[in-house]
């Protein structure tokens, strides 16, 4: 069986691809695959009902990256995948990344190859460009490898070890968005006034450094903090939205130590920071239906 986790961003989504670092978070929801040998290559994707069949000129971008995985296995048989989606697409889990991890760790087991997570993470990477175009790398890898990781382009990836457990809540706005729509909304703010634009991924660098000392001594407080700061920079950047800001206050006014928006923005989910289990389960009642607890414990 193969697997590919969801991922939040903590800190630093989108100046990530820009070469600033992020951290984020590996959570237990994700996408599982199953493949073997079979008549022709195949792969089925439950509960969306489709089947997508390899085509590097396809026109579908599901089409054109299965084209790609399978280009990089050598002598092997036609192959099936199945998989098994258990999270919502475009609302900033890495649904995309954690896809393309479950399927290479799926064909990689009924083809008896054995690598790291970190290596299969890196594998991803070309599925992800067929969605994202320049993906910073960070949604494959944290879909690969889990925990919680620092992640920075072009440097080795850092899993970080906390002094406390991480419990967060998740709570999806309704709204869907485009990861590609909202990196070329950046692009454009980057292009049009560089020096405001750099000024703010300079500032979440620095978040993000304070983050990572935040974490190593357990200061939820101060990493809660950190959160909403970086939020306030995301926002200034137009990606929240009304429902966003909405779930952020919601849960700050039930003690969440932080809240943002995560992943590309521009809808999607935000991420509220707990105090312990128990306060997640609170704040996860309050969001309501659409809303879910996850830890990392390391
Ligand atoms: O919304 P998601 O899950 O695709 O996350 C996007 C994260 C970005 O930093 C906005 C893009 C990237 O490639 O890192």
């Amino acid at each position: 069986m193969g697997f590919g986790r969801g991922k939040v961003i903590l800190l630093g989504e989108h100046s990530v691809v820009h070469g600033s670092p992020a951290i984020a978070m590996g959570i237990s929801r994700g996408i599982s695959a199953v493949a073997r040998a079979a008549e022709e290559d195949l792969l089925t994707l439950s509960p969306w009902g489709l089947q997508v069949r390899p085509r590097s000129d396809g026109s579908e971008p599901l089409e054109q990256a299965f084209a790609i995985v399978l280009g990089t296995y050598s002598n092997r048989p036609p192959l099936r995948v199945d998989v098994q989606v258990d999270l919502p697409s475009g609302a900033g889990l890495g649904c995309s990344a954690a896809l393309g991890v479950a399927i290479f760790d799926a064909i990689d087991g009924a083809l008896r190859i054995s690598r790291s997570r970190e290596e299969l993470g890196r594998m991803a990477h070309e599925w992800e460009e067929v969605f994202h175009g320049s993906p910073s790398g960070i949604d494959n890898m944290a879909a690969a490898v889990g925990g919680v990781l620092r992640y920075r382009k072009g440097a080795p990836l850092k899993p970080l070890s906390l002094a406390r457990p991480l419990r967060v809540v998740v709570a999806h706005s309704g709204e869907r968005s485009k990861t590609k729509e909202m990196v070329s909304l950046v692009a454009r703010q980057l292009a049009s006034n560089p020096a405001r634009v750099h000024d703010k991924f300079d500032d979440v660098s620095d978040l993000v450094d304070e983050a990572e000392v935040a974490l190593s001594i357990g200061d939820m407080r101060t990493l809660g903090r950190l959160l909403n700061w970086n939020h306030g920079i995301l926002s200034s950047l137009l990606l929240s939205t009304p429902k966003v800001e909405d779930l952020c206050r919601l849960a700050r006014a039930h003690g969440a130590l932080g809240a943002k928006v995560t992943g590309a923005g521009g809808g999607g989910c935000i991420v509220a920071l707990a105090e312990d289990g128990e306060h997640a389960h609170r704040i996860r009642d309050v969001l309501g239906s659409r809303s879910f607890v996850d830890e990392v414990r390391q």
